[in-house]
């Protein structure tokens, strides 16, 4: 049996910070009017019609469990072989610029200009990550519709994807040290932010597939544990990243 809302909401009144995570995908907007269910907060009681008349269905997004391309177009089984590959893409990506880079020099000016593309990218990516976790984290606190979340997820899934990569490709430009135990663990936690960030389209569709149904543990709980993911890989990579051209 699946908790409804009702009972996440008395015994974790601190939810976590991003249901939507930084993933793009996600879906059924909700469209009430009323001061508490408009705003599309997670702690809703569904069960039914209530005061402001009957719900309007969910509407399939694109992107999502009942209208989009990804992990569900195909059934949950096709979902798990596009997220595999996914994941498995992903970290040969990763492992090639972990290959090679040690083995870049530029000259001075270039890799100068290696280090401008590197902070630009940094802004960009983790800038559109954060800016989707606020309204998560309004929509958290009523603040926020739904729909308004799930289309700043949408809008910033290329500037966070097409960052990382720029991080990847400038990053590896400037050569880093992997002999560094630091460094080492600044690509783990790139690898992470990517892989978690694959994850986190299927957490998303899971959690747009409830529409405005009861959000369940089972929901809620992986998509809390994504977004934890995300921020620390985030901010250990800034962290090491900032620690290690100063030191
Ligand atoms: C989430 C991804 C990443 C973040 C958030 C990040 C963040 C940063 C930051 C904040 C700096 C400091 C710049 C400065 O203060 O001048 C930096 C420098 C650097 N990053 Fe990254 N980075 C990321 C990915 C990568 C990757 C994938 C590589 C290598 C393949 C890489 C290699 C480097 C190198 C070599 C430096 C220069 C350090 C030095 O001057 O000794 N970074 N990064």
């Amino acid at each position: 049996m699946n908790p409804s809302i009702r009972s996440v909401r008395r015994s974790h009144p601190a939810a976590p910070a991003d249901p939507v995570g930084t993933a793009p995908n996600s879906g059924p907007l909700p469209g009430t009017a009323g001061p508490s269910p408009d705003t599309g907060g997670p702690f809703r009681d569904s069960a039914g019609p209530d005061a402001d008349g009957p719900r309007r269905p969910p509407e399939p997004a694109p992107g999502t469990s009942s209208g989009g391309p990804r992990g569900s177009r195909g059934g949950p089984a096709r979902g798990a072989v596009v997220v595999a590959f996914s994941i498995t893409a992903t970290t040969a990506v990763w492992l090639v610029v972990v290959i090679v880079a040690p083995h870049v020099t530029l000259a001075p000016a270039w890799r100068t200009a290696a280090l401008f593309c590197h902070l630009t990218c940094l802004v960009v990516s983790f800038g559109a990550v954060l800016t989707v976790d606020w309204f998560s984290l309004r929509w958290l606190l009523r603040r926020e519709r739904l729909v308004t979340v799930l289309a700043t997820a949408r809008g910033a899934h290329p500037l966070i994807w097409s960052g990382l990569a720029g991080l990847l490709v400038s990053g590896a430009a400037l050569g880093p040290d992997t002999s560094s135990t630091l460094v080492r663990i600044k690509l783990l936690a790139v690898l992470a932010v990517g892989i978690n960030g694959l994850f986190l389209g299927r957490v998303s569709d899971r959690l747009a597939a409830g529409g405005d149904g009861p959000l369940a543990w089972t929901r809620l709980v992986p998509a809390a544990a994504a977004a934890t993911v995300s921020q620390l890989g985030w901010w250990t990579a800034t962290l090491i990243g900032f620690w290690n051209a100063r030191h």
